[in-house]
């Protein structure tokens, strides 16, 4: 059984790699640093399953290719599956898997690095001393204890992020259709304007779908307190960019971090320090000084990418023994 990996790191063939010996399973895998779309779905050719995340595009067409190339079975190394045509895949009978909770504490942890960085200027502070400057004018920071953080999703990582939060002496507040019961024994589940018109950080974890795309528009960005910090480790599209681009010149957005972006595809996992980016507003996101970027590596520890590995490949074999499969999708 031979199974094609998309869009590779080194990272993915370690843990991968590793996780397919201890499983003890004659799956071969086959690496490849592309990304995964209709042009390169014949990369796949001779392979039954396929290994992809989060930038990987498994729309119709690249779907209908894989499948025509011999692909039955689609193993998403992510918990987000908004990439993947599910309809389509469902008519295709194609098996979709994906790893629902590796380490939620991963994500809500890099959110925290995000909020303590760009609250307390670290990034700044880190250039400035490194260039001899020990001036802290521009370096004002608030005490995050006593502040009021919204928790839009409170899903796995949302509660994660919320206990940190609380613990810091936050208070916590939460916007979820469904909340997740221990929330309560945190904060309150408010409306999401109420949400936003209380908060002095927000911070996003809920998934992307056709109701969370562009959550943070420009209407949701009148709500905010003025001055508060917008957080998104999420899913880019849940923010709309060219408005957020305006509430940081009209000052009304006081800060923002994200760890993804809506166009975060061609930029994101590849080198690109010697290029030119194309992209206007994320080279506008980058002048400003109130704006923080990570490269969508909220997920990125050591514990998360063992787990990630070892669910694909009980995945593969649920898929392989003709299983019924926890982690199915669609
Ligand atoms: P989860 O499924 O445990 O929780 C998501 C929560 O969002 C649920 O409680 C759900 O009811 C809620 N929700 C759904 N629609 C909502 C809405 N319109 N408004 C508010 N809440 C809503 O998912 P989990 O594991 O907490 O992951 C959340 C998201 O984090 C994933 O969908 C993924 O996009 C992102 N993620 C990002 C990573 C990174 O490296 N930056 C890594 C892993 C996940």
């Amino acid at each position: 059984m031979q199974m094609a990996v998309f869009s590779a790191r080194p990272y993915d063939r370690q843990f991968l790699d590793q996780a397919n010996q201890q499983a003890g399973l004659p799956a071969r895998l086959l690496y490849y640093d592309a990304a995964l779309d209709v042009h390169t779905a014949a990369l796949a050719e001779g392979c039954q399953l396929v290994c992809v995340f989060v930038n990987d595009r498994l729309d119709a067409p690249s779907l209908r290719a894989l499948h025509g190339h011999g692909v039955r079975a689609v193993l998403l190394r992510c918990a987000g599956y908004n990439n993947v045509d599910l309809a389509e895949a469902a008519r295709l009978g194609l098996f979709v898997a994906r790893v629902p909770a590796y380490s939620p504490e991963a994500v809500a942890e890099h959110t925290l690095a995000l909020i303590m960085t760009l609250n307390r200027h670290t990034h700044r502070a880190y250039n400035r001393v490194r260039e001899g400057n020990f001036m802290l004018d521009g370096l004002i920071g608030r005490t995050l204890h006593g502040r009021t953080v919204g928790v839009i999703g409170t899903g796995r990582i949302g509660l994660a992020t919320a206990r940190i939060l609380h613990g810091l002496g936050c208070t916590v507040l939460g916007h979820d259709p469904a909340p997740s019961a221990a929330f309560a024994e945190l904060g309150d589940v408010v409306p999401l304007t109420e949400l936003l018109q209380r908060s002095d950080i927000v911070s996003l974890h809920c998934p992307l779908s056709e109701q969370t795309t562009h959550l943070i528009d420009d209407a949701a960005l009148a709500l905010m307190n003025p001055g508060a910090m917008l957080v998104n480790t999420s899913r880019g599209a849940l923010v709309d960019t060219e408005a957020v681009i305006g509430a940081l010149k009209s000052r009304r957005l006081g800060s923002l971090a994200i760890d993804v972006y809506e166009q975060e595809g061609p930029l994101f996992f590849q080198d690109r320090s010697g290029q030119i980016i194309e992209d206007e507003l994320f080279a506008r996101l980058m002048t400003f000084p109130n704006v923080l970027v990570t490269g969508h590596q909220g997920f990125l520890t050591g514990e998360a990418l063992e787990e990630i590995a070892a669910i694909t490949l009980a995945n593969l074999g649920d898929f392989a023994a003709g299983r019924a499969c926890a982690n199915a999708v669609g």
